[in-house]
C-alpha cells in the first residue's frame, strides 16, 4: 500500500472521475420503495467521503445530501448493546453467522433451533439488540442511543428524520411480524413491550447524517474505538473487532461474500444507499448512492468503493 498522503493526492485526482464511472450503475438499482418517504430520494445521486487519521477528508459527488442510516444504524446499535450488557447477553439474543437470506427475513427463526436471529445486522437481530439498550424507557434508550451515535459522529447531534421514521412505522407489517416473532420465541423478553422496542428501532434507523459524519464515524471503527482526532477512547476494542467481523461477513447481506472478494473491506450498508466502509488504521469512508440491488446495497456506491480498493489494493485478504 502506498502512505496515506501519496493515497489521498491520488484521491483528490481520480476520483471525481471514479464517482462519474460508478454513478452510471444507479441506473441498474431501484430507490427502497417500502419505506414510503425514502421513494422520492434522487436515484442518481452519488457521493463519498474519504478522512483519514489527521481529519482530512476527500470529498467527491452529492455529498450534502442528508440521509438515514437505517441499517447501518445496526452496527452502532450493536457497540452501544455490547458496551451496556457484554458479550454474554447479547450472544444470548443473536447469533454470529451469516444467513444466507435477505435483510427483512424471517423464514428461519422458525425454521432453526432456538429460533434466535444469525446475526444482529438482519432485521430480527437489530430488533433484539435493541431490546438489549439500557434506559428507562423508549425515550431514555432512543436519547443514549442518539448521543453515542453524535459522539462518534464528531459531536454535533444527529437528529431523527421524522417524516421517514414515521413512514416507516406506519408500514412496517415484516418488521411488526418479525418482532412479535421474537417476542413468542422468548428473544424479546417478558419486560419489552413490542411496539416500544420496535418505536426505538424504527428511530434509530432514521437518524440522518452526511457522508462525512458516517466517515467519521467509520473512522474511529478504523482505528478500533479510539477517535484519532481527540484521543479519545470511545469503544473497547474488543467491542469493535466482533462489529468488523459482523461488517465482513454480513455487512452488506448475502452479498457479503461477493463484496469481500471484491472491495475485502468492513462495510456496511443500509437501504437508504448509504453505506460505511473503513480501511483498519487508514481511513473512515461515508457513501450515498441511493438506487439499491435486489439484496439492498447501492448499486454504484458498491461499485465506487470496489474501484477504490483494487486500485490502492485495501483488501484485506
Ligand atoms: O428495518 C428496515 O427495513 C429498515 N429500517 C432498515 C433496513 C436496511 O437498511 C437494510 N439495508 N440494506
Amino acid at each position: 500500500m502506498a502512505d496515506v498522503q501519496e493515497e489521498l493526492k491520488q484521491l483528490r485526482e481520480h476520483l471525481p472521475a471514479w464517482v462519474e464511472a460508478s454513478r452510471l450503475h444507479a441506473a441498474k438499482g431501484k430507490v427502497a420503495g417500502y419505506i414510503p418517504e425514502l421513494a422520492g430520494t434522487p436515484a442518481n445521486a452519488l457521493g463519498i467521503t474519504v478522512m483519514d487519521a489527521s481529519g482530512e477528508c476527500v470529498t467527491v459527488g452529492d455529498c450534502d445530501l442528508n440521509f438515514t442510516m437505517q441499517s447501518i444504524s445496526k452496527v452502532f446499535t450493536l457497540l452501544l448493546a455490547l458496551m451496556d450488557r457484554g458479550e454474554e447477553a447479547v450472544f444470548a439474543k443473536v447469533g454470529m453467522e451469516p444467513s444466507g437470506d435477505d435483510f427483512n427475513s424471517i423464514l428461519k427463526l422458525e425454521l432453526v433451533e432456538p429460533g434466535i436471529p444469525f446475526n444482529p445486522l438482519i432485521n430480527a437481530g437489530a430488533i433484539a439488540v435493541t431490546s438489549l439498550i439500557a434506559g428507562s424507557g423508549p425515550a431514555e434508550k432512543t436519547k443514549r442511543i442518539t448521543a453515542f451515535f453524535s459522539r462518534l459522529a464528531g459531536g454535533r447531534p444527529l437528529v431523527c428524520n421524522e417524516a421517514v421514521y414515521r413512514s416507516e412505522a406506519a408500514t412496517a407489517y415484516r418488521n411488526r411480524s418479525i418482532a412479535y416473532f421474537l417476542k413468542e420465541n422468548n428473544v424479546l423478553e417478558a419486560h419489552d413491550d413490542v411496539e416500544e422496542v420496535l418505536d426505538v428501532y424504527f428511530r434509530h434507523c432514521a437518524i440522518e447524517l452526511t457522508c462525512a459524519q458516517l466517515a467519521r464515524m467509520a473512522l474511529v471503527l478504523a482505528h478500533a474505538g479510539r477517535d484519532p482526532l481527540t484521543g479519545e477512547a470511545l469503544i473497547p476494542s474488543r467491542y469493535v473487532q466482533i462489529a468488523k467481523t459482523f461488517m465482513v461477513t454480513c455487512g452488506m447481506y448475502n452479498a457479503s461474500g461477493e463484496f469481500a472478494i471484491r472491495a475485502g473491506l468492513p462495510a456496511k450498508s443500509g437501504v437508504s444507499g448509504g453505506i460505511l466502509a473503513l480501511v483498519p488504521n487508514r481511513y473512515g469512508i461515508g457513501v450515498i448512492g441511493p438506487a439499491l440491488n435486489r439484496k439492498g446495497n447501492s448499486t454504484a456506491g458498491v461499485h465506487l468503493l470496489e474501484t477504490l480498493s483494487q486500485h490502492f489494493g485495501w483488501s484485506l485478504f
